[in-house]
């Protein structure tokens, strides 16, 4: 027998070789769904998927025109790690413009998307063991992220009457001697809820107190905020240390495909995640960092045009939505989803004779029935809910939520 025809031994477990790290980490919930609804519609079904986190427009043409510029100028070499400096410099300008917020470019990471910004914070704050407080419902990554660390995650649930906000109370009754970090994003992907003023300075009241622990703060979601004003926590300043604050170009410029974000926080921190960044990316995409140059200096009046069309949209999702009997529906204020609490549906049943058991079970019966792709709210640490996006053309959502009216209607 020659070797090449001799069958290998049969493993006990095909996938024992691979890490526990990525055996014990779950798919993002998102993206898993996503899949799915691109398997139906390449059978020919006519899905309307609204799993998606992400803006249905195009990147704005001055920004497209910076990259090809970036191009035809030979912007085709290894970048500083943390970014080219001009870009940070804009960060910064952003910052003191929008955010009332002082920062050197020293305290700038630029990274591939605020994810890696997310992760680089976490990987560079938290040692095994550490607890983070996760203010949820939380984005689907979150967790994911704290476990790579090592890192205990601590969800935290806000209440529905809060708009599912945590407030400074919960969190503090949250803390422990392991508490390292906490984390949320306001806007809030799934909730669109988002911090008002005084929520944010009784929650930094509580951080000041614990001078020992970090907050990371996404702010991707920024523009997107339907209440005219976007509080970051590192203003205040009792606790500016504590806080790094993320933020990115995908969600307000419409550029999630060119994966560029990016973290301010103080020196030694932001040091420490370039530091890690070196060993694992380098610095992102020359060509994104120059649109994303561009898009800075351009100001958010492209935003704002989206963001205009959001707002619309989410009165609209509203009324639908007010109109079939069992969601409860809380209003966003910025992001682009809505996050109905479906509990009502559990243990009803099919008409195929299966039961709905949980916010998963009507995502798919949904997704098979209605044809609409939507996310269960498990993956976002919130198990009643299911989560839509907004962010398609007013046709689709309307057509969407009459599928979904019909299909749930079918529930006995
Ligand atoms: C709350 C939140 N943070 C971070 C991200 C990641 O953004 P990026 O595309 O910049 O990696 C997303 C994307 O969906 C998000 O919803």
């Amino acid at each position: 027998m020659t070797p090449s025809s001799v069958a290998p031994a049969p493993m006990a477990d095909p996938t024992a070789y691979l890490s526990d790290r990525v055996l014990h980490m779950q798919e993002s919930a998102t993206i898993a769904m996503a899949k799915k609804s691109r398997e139906l519609a390449a059978k020919g079904v006519d899905v309307v998927n609204l799993s998606f986190g992400e803006p249905d427009f195009q990147t704005p043409q001055y920004i497209k025109d910076a990259a090809k510029q970036a191009l035809d100028e030979g912007f085709t070499f290894y970048t500083p790690v943390p970014g080219y400096l001009d870009l940070r410099q804009a960060i910064c300008d952003k910052f003191q413009r929008d955010n009332n917020l002082s920062y050197k470019p020293t305290e700038i990471v630029v990274s591939t998307g605020a994810k890696q910004s997310l992760t680089n914070a976490v990987l560079a704050l938290v040692n095994p063991g550490d607890e983070v407080i996760i203010f949820s419902p939380y984005w689907v990554s979150y967790a994911a992220i704290v476990e790579l660390a090592d890192g205990v995650p601590v969800p935290i649930m806000g209440s529905l009457d809060n708009d599912y906000k945590v407030t400074a109370a919960e969190f503090a009754a949250a803390i422990t001697p392991r508490t390292k970090l906490v984390m949320y994003s306001s806007p809030c992907n799934p909730t669109g809820a988002v911090f008002s003023r005084a929520e944010l300075s009784a929650i930094a009241d509580v951080l000041a107190q614990h001078p020992h622990i970090f907050a990371l703060a996404d702010e991707i979601y920024e523009y997107i905020n339907f209440t005219g004003e976007h509080v970051s926590l590192a203003q205040f300043a009792a606790v500016k240390d504590q806080v790094i604050t993320v933020n990115g170009f995908s969600k307000g410029y419409a550029m999630t495909g060119w994966r560029l974000g990016y973290m301010a926080a103080r020196q030694d921190i932001a040091a420490a995640c370039d530091k890690l960044q070196g060993q694992i990316t380098s610095g992102t995409c020359s060509i994104a960092q120059r649109a994303g140059l561009a898009a800075l200096k351009g100001g958010r009046a492209s935003a704002d045009e989206m963001v205009a069309a959001y707002h619309r949209r989410r009165d609209l999702v509203l009324e639908l939505a007010k109109d079939i009997p069992g969601l409860k529906t809380p209003t966003p204020d910025g992001a682009f989803y809505i996050f109905p609490d479906v509990s009502a549906f559990f243990g009803r049943t099919a008409p195929d004779g299966s039961t709905i058991n949980d916010s998963s079970d009507l995502a798919l019966y949904l997704l098979n029935d209605a044809h609409v792709a939507s996310v269960s709210g498990d993956s976002f640490g919130a198990p009643d809910c299911i989560r839509f996006s907004t962010a398609a053309a007013d046709e689709k959502l309307r057509v969407a939520f009459e599928r979904i009216k019909v299909s749930l209607a079918k529930l006995s």
